[in-house]
């Protein structure tokens, strides 16, 4: 077990809820949660829907791991230090952050909206930094710990979807990482981030307007990856797997 007697808090924890599903059902915080309780951990599935929450924790706890649900705002910063105190006070601790909540809103720098622009920044980086800024002291108290955050290929280079104010946001998560790692390293406290190319989830759904659209979105979405297919959550939730181990 590469996780055992490890606590790790998942925000973000749900899958997205489409209409109509072409790429299955699960989204890749879902997956990571599973696969942090499959490996050992006690897992907090945190989400701004409980519902969301508790499909996941439901699943990881019917495939025999510990898992609870919560509901957590990530923009509310008063309510993220408020779970840091719960879980201190009911885990004795944290060694494993691992965020991932992630919103999109289309448009290039012609389209963009400065409410839409300032929302995206608030959930896609505000979050991250809340988070870790909240349970970074649960973990130097432990002694060491590891925080992901999930960023995406758009940060790196230009795509097709005009997504301005996302690859923006996700720039901004690879270089907070970067600060925060160099800054917490010496105290045994990692921060890594993932930066996934196209993941066939629910959340890719999502950005099509109907299940015909969506259909022939995935084709293209596979088509642009180099393996003729997109990732798959699991994928994902490997990758946060080996950062939240000791490996
Ligand atoms: N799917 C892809 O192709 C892809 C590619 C690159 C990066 N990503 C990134 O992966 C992450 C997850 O993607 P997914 O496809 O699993 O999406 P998803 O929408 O299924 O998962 C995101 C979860 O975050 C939750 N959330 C949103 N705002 C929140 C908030 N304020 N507080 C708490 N929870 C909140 C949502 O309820 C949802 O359950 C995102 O950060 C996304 O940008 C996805």
């Amino acid at each position: 077990m590469r996780l055992a007697s490890k606590v790790a808090l998942v925000v973000g924890a749900g899958t997205l809820k489409n209409t109509f599903s072409i790429a299955g059902q699960l989204g890749n915080d879902a997956a990571a949660a599973i696969r942090f309780a499959q490996e050992g951990a006690s897992v907090i599935c945190a989400d701004r829907s409980l519902a969301v929450a508790q499909e996941t924790a439901q699943r990881t706890c019917s495939e025999g791991g510990l898992a609870e649900a919560i509901e957590l705002d990530a923009t509310n910063s008063g309510q993220i230090d408020a779970v840091s105190q719960q879980v201190a006070k009911s885990y004795g601790g944290i060694d494993v952050l691992h965020t991932n909540v992630g919103i999109e809103i289309q448009g290039d720098l012609l389209e963009v909206q400065d409410d839409d622009w300032d929302r995206l920044m608030t959930v896609n980086v505000r979050a991250s930094m809340a988070t870790a800024r909240a349970f970074l002291p649960l973990m130097r108290s432990r002694g060491a710990g590891s925080i992901s955050n999930v960023s995406s290929t758009a940060s790196l280079k230009w795509s097709p979807m005009q997504f301005l104010s996302y690859s923006t946001a996700k720039a901004a998560v690879n270089h907070m990482t970067r600060v925060i790692a160099r800054q917490f390293a010496a105290e045994q406290v990692r921060c890594n981030c993932i930066i996934p190319g196209m993941i066939r989830t629910p959340h890719a759904d999502a950005l099509y307007p109907c299940e015909a659209a969506a259909l022939e979105g995935h084709k293209l979405r596979d088509a642009r990856c180099p393996m003729g297919r997109q990732g798959s959550p699991w994928d994902i939730a490997n990758a946060a797997l080996f950062l939240a181990s000791d490996e």
